[in-house]
């Protein structure tokens, strides 16, 4: 009889250890990290080698490996169900990331959203790195095959190029060997964008204005309650200014929906108390972070812990990553001799 067993869909994505996991990466990403970690043949990983575009130090650059695995496994991914590991722990990545390179092309690279930022915020900075940063990704991407790429909306592009070069490599060699990645968002809609609340645009890290979850509450409620609004409305259903959106927006993600109706309803008719909202915002964000703030100071000086996760993760995403590239080479002719 066939086996009933279904074959599971896979699943990769990754972070930076560039600091602290804010609100932004949660629910952009680790919330959907958790949804689909027992659904899914998952790969989640610690991005350092992309880290290195900014020129950390070496210490900078562990302990922010170090921090960003015991977060992951504070906010609860699993390491018997997931695969969490470090990307420089599987070097068949950056031998995939030299082969794409072949094929990705100066124009498209440096159309690239992310690359003319970058060129235009560190113009002392522009390295190589920065250029080729969305081929690494999909080299990270398509080494495991995957299906689905849980990510915000500011990596949009950088899959859309994914999915590009893995097309183009199936073309150029005439086998379908990488499937398109897709992206996956938490609750089948878009992909979202966490707002700062300094006003305008999104949370980040760099951005000075994040909310991260090791936090303390006191410090939460703080920078909640100096967000940026303005006078309040003068007219009925008024359209909302961008930082009291980026309020709503913000609360629609961490509050439930009837918390949200009622700001709604006293902002549409002008009742509205900034300061009552923002209290409450706090509230729900503080129910969110706090057990994992907990679980976060518990873990992250593990080291025995944190180490074997790491070297079980390593040994599973080699496996998959050798098989790969094993085909890969196959497909370019880079065959043995001997
Ligand atoms: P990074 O480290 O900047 O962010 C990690 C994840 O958090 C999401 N995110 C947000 N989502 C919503 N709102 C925000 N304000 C916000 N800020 C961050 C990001 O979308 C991302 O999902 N290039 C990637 C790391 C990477 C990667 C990959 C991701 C390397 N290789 C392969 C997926 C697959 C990055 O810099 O993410």
């Amino acid at each position: 009889m066939m086996s009933e067993k279904k074959i599971k869909k896979t699943v990769v994505s990754g972070i930076r250890p560039t600091g602290n996991l804010h609100l932004g990466n949660y629910f952009g990403a680790v919330r959907s990290f958790l949804k689909m970690q027992h659904d899914f043949n998952c790969y989640f990983f610690i991005a350092d080698i992309h880290s290195l575009t900014t020129h950390p130090t070496p210490a900078n650059l562990q302990a922010g490996v170090r921090q960003v695995l015991a977060e992951y496994l504070a906010c609860g991914i699993d390491p018997e169900a997931a695969t969490i590991f470090i990307q420089s722990d599987v070097p068949e990545v950056t031998e995939l990331y030299t082969y794409l390179n072949m094929n990705a092309y100066l124009g498209e690279l440096e159309r690239t959203t992310s690359f003319k930022e970058k060129a235009r915020t560190q113009p002392d900075n522009v390295n190589a790195g920065l250029l080729t940063y969305p081929v690494l990704m999909a080299a990270d991407i398509i080494i495991h095959k995957a299906n689905y790429v849980p990510v915000g909306k500011d990596q949009e592009q950088h899959l859309e190029m994914a999915r590009t070069f893995a097309n183009r490599f199936n073309r150029m060699y005439h086998h379908k060997l990488f499937p398109a990645p897709k992206p996956f968002t938490f609750d089948g809609k878009d992909m979202i964008k966490v707002p700062g609340l300094d006003g305008s645009g999104k949370m980040g890290k760099s951005s000075g204005n994040g909310i991260y979850l090791y936090e303390d509450p006191a410090d939460i409620r703080k920078k909640v309650m100096r967000a940026v609004t303005d006078a309040g409305p003068t007219e009925m259903n008024q359209v909302k200014p961008e930082p009291v959106e980026n309020l709503f927006t913000l609360m629609k993600i961490v509050s439930a929906p009837e918390t949200v109706e009622y700001f709604e309803n006293q902002y549409n008719s002008c009742q509205i108390r900034y300061g009552d909202m923002k209290k409450q915002l706090a509230e729900d964000i503080i129910a969110v972070t706090t057990p994992i703030r907990e679980r976060i100071l518990e873990l992250v000086n593990d080291s025995e812990y944190l180490g074997k996760v790491a070297r079980m993760g390593a040994e599973k995403a080699r496996e998959s990553a050798v098989r790969t590239l094993t085909e890969v080479r196959e497909l370019i002719g880079l065959r043995k001799l001997y």
